[in-house]
C-alpha cells in the first residue's frame, strides 16, 4: 500500500466546467480515481468565461491577491474555491482582464495574441497559490498551456524553501501544440537569457512553451504507448523529437482512461434508450433516434450509419475522407458528423452534405448530446487520423457496440484490434495516410457488416473490453511514487 500523496493538477479544460477535447475529458475522470486509490488532488483552472458560468454559488474567494510579476508592471489574480467533487478540490485562478473572454485559446480570427502572458500567469499564479493553500508531493501539469510550471518550479522557485522538494510530471496530450512566441517572451517573464538555449527552451528562433516542461519536469508522460514512441520520430515529433528522444528514459506512456459514469450505454442519460451486451435491442431504439436528430428518413436495417464526432481538424484527417467522398456515396450507407474547428473543414463537411444529402448529413457545432446519441445509435466510427495521441470516442465507441474504423496511429491503434482470425477483433484499421487505405478498411467493415451474425460477435467483443481509470491511476500513483523518491 503506497503512502498518502497529495498531487495538484494544472491544466486548461476539465469536465463539467469547460471542454474543447479530450484533455478535459481525462482532466475530469483521472484526479476522481486516484481519490479512489487513496490520495488526494487539487485541480487548479484558470477561471475562463465558461467555467464563470458553471459557478452556481457565491464566489469565495480565498486568495484575495496574488502578484505576478512581469517586465515593468504586475498582474494580480486571486483564487476562487470551485468546491469539492468526488473528493477532488478545484480551485480557480482569477484574472478577468486575461481569462474572462468569448473562447479560450482563440477566436477565427487568430490565437489571442497574449496567450504566453496569460499561461504562463496561470502557471506561476497555481506555485503561488500552492503555497498558501497547499503544496503538493507533485505537480502534475498538462499540455502547453500548463507546461511552464515546471520550468518555474524547477528554475526560478528550485531555491523556495516550501517548494524546493515537490516533485513534476508533464503530459504531452498532444505534441502539435506547443505554444510558440517571441524570443522576448524570455525577458517578459522575468526569466534568465540562459533558458533561451537550444537545450532548453528555444526552438527554431521561438520561445516553445511545451518544450520547457519537456526539459524541466521530473517525469513526462504521454497518452498511449503508442504514441509515446511516434513522437520521437520526425513524422510525429512536430519537431520536437529530438528533446523526446533525449527524455526518453523519463517518458511514458500510459493510456487514457474513459468515465464509464458518463459514457456507458447502460445508463447514458442522453440517449433514446439503454442497452447492453445482454440486450442489444436499445441500440436499434437509438439508432432511429440518431436518424431523427440528423433530419435523415428512417433506413432500413442492413443500412449502416457511419458516425463522427470531432474537432475538424488536419490532424483528425478529413481530408482522407473527402478524397473518397465520392466512391464513398455509391455505397449503401449514410454518414452522420458533429463537430467544429477550422472553417476549411467545417465548408469540406457542409459541401459533402450539400453534394450526397442522401448519404451524408454534418452539423457543425459543438453538441455534448448529439456525441452521446452518436455515439449510440451509429453502426461504425471513424476515426481516419493522420495522429491521435490517445483518442476517447473509438474507446467509448467500443462501449457502445458502434465498431471503430481507425487509421493505426497512436492511441487508435493501442485500443483497436483488427480482426486477423475469424472470432477475433474489435474494429478496423489501416496503416498508411492513403486514402485507398482508409476506403478498404470501410469496405472490409461494410462487408462484415453484411454478415449480422459476425458484427454482432464484433460489437460484444468491444463492449466486453475494460478501459476504466483504475489501471492507468495505478500507473500514474507508481510514477509519483518514484518522482517523490527522486527529490526526497
Ligand atoms: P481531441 O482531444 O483530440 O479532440 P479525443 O478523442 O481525445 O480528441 O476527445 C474528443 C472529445 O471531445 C470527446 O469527448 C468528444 O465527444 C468531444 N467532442 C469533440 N467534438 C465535439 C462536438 N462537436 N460536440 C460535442 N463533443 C465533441
Ligand atoms: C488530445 C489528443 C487526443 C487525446 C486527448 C486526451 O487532445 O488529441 O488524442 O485523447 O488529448 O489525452
Amino acid at each position: 500500500m503506497s503512502s498518502h500523496m497529495h498531487i495538484v493538477f494544472a491544466a486548461s479544460e476539465c469536465v463539467p466546467f469547460v471542454k474543447t477535447g479530450g484533455l478535459a475529458d481525462v482532466i475530469g475522470a483521472l484526479p476522481a480515481e486516484l481519490v479512489r486509490q487513496g490520495h488526494a488532488v487539487t485541480v487548479y483552472l484558470p477561471l475562463f468565461r465558461a467555467v464563470s458560468t458553471q459557478l452556481t454559488a457565491k464566489r469565495q474567494i480565498l486568495i484575495q491577491s496574488l502578484t505576478i510579476p512581469f517586465s515593468d508592471y504586475n498582474r494580480f489574480v486571486s483564487v476562487v474555491d470551485g468546491g469539492t467533487r468526488d473528493g477532488v478540490r478545484f480551485l480557480f485562478i482569477d484574472c478577468p482582464e486575461l481569462f474572462d473572454r468569448e473562447a479560450l485559446y482563440g477566436t477565427a480570427a487568430g490565437d489571442y495574441p497574449d496567450n504566453w502572458e496569460r499561461f504562463a500567469l496561470f502557471c506561476r499564479a497555481v506555485l503561488e497559490s500552492s503555497k498558501q493553500l497547499g503544496v503538493p508531493d507533485v505537480f502534475h501539469a498538462h499540455d502547453w498551456q500548463a507546461a511552464m510550471l515546471p520550468v518555474y518550479l524547477h528554475t526560478v522557485y528550485a531555491q523556495d524553501p516550501a517548494l524546493a522538494r515537490c516533485g513534476s510530471v508533464f503530459t504531452i496530450h498532444n505534441a502539435g501544440y506547443q505554444g510558440w512566441f517571441s524570443p522576448q517572451t524570455t525577458e517578459r517573464l522575468l526569466l534568465p537569457w540562459d533558458l533561451y538555449r537550444m537545450d532548453r527552451l528555444e526552438q527554431y528562433d521561438t520561445f516553445n512553451f511545451l518544450k520547457g516542461g519537456l526539459v524541466f519536469a521530473d517525469a513526462l508522460t504521454t497518452v498511449s504507448r503508442k504514441y509515446a514512441e511516434e513522437i520521437q520520430t520526425a513524422e510525429f515529433g512536430y519537431a520536437l523529437e529530438a528533446t523526446f528522444r533525449r527524455r526518453a528514459a523519463d517518458l511514458h506512456g500510459i493510456l487514457n482512461g474513459v468515465d464509464y459514469d458518463q459514457w456507458d450505454p447502460s445508463h447514458d442519460r442522453f440517449i433514446a434508450a439503454h442497452y447492453g451486451p445482454a440486450n442489444l435491442a436499445g441500440k436499434a431504439q437509438c439508432r432511429r433516434d440518431l436518424l431523427h436528430a440528423f433530419d435523415a428518413p428512417d433506413l432500413p436495417e442492413t443500412t449502416p450509419v457511419l458516425g463522427i464526432v470531432s474537432r475538424f481538424a488536419t490532424q483528425k484527417g478529413f481530408d482522407l475522407l473527402a478524397e473518397i467522398a465520392e466512391r464513398l456515396a455509391e455505397r449503401e450507407l449514410f454518414l452522420v458528423a458533429l463537430g467544429t474547428g477550422e472553417p476549411f473543414y467545417e465548408n469540406l463537411l457542409r459541401s459533402l452534405q450539400e453534394r450526397f444529402p442522401h448519404r451524408f448529413a454534418v452539423r457543425v457545432q459543438y453538441d455534448n448530446t448529439l456525441a452521446h446519441k452518436i455515439e449510440a445509435g451509429a453502426d461504425m466510427f471513424l476515426m481516419p487520423s493522420r495522429y491521435e495521441p490517445c483518442g476517447l470516442n473509438q474507446i467509448y465507441s467500443l462501449r457502445y457496440g458502434t465498431v471503430p474504423v481507425v487509421r493505426a496511429t497512436g492511441g487508435l491503434d493501442d485500443t483497436v484490434a483488427e480482426t486477423v482470425n475469424p472470432g477475433e477483433g474489435t474494429g478496423f484499421k489501416f496503416h498508411s495516410y492513403e486514402a485507398a487505405d482508409f476506403l478498404h478498411a470501410i469496405d472490409r467493415a461494410l462487408g462484415c457488416f453484411a454478415d449480422q451474425a459476425s458484427w454482432q460477435q464484433m460489437m460484444l467483443r468491444g463492449m466486453a473490453v475494460d478501459y476504466s481509470w483504475k489501471q492507468p491511476a495505478a500507473e500514474y500513483i507508481a510514477l509519483y511514487e518514484s518522482v517523490v523518491r527522486r527529490r526526497s
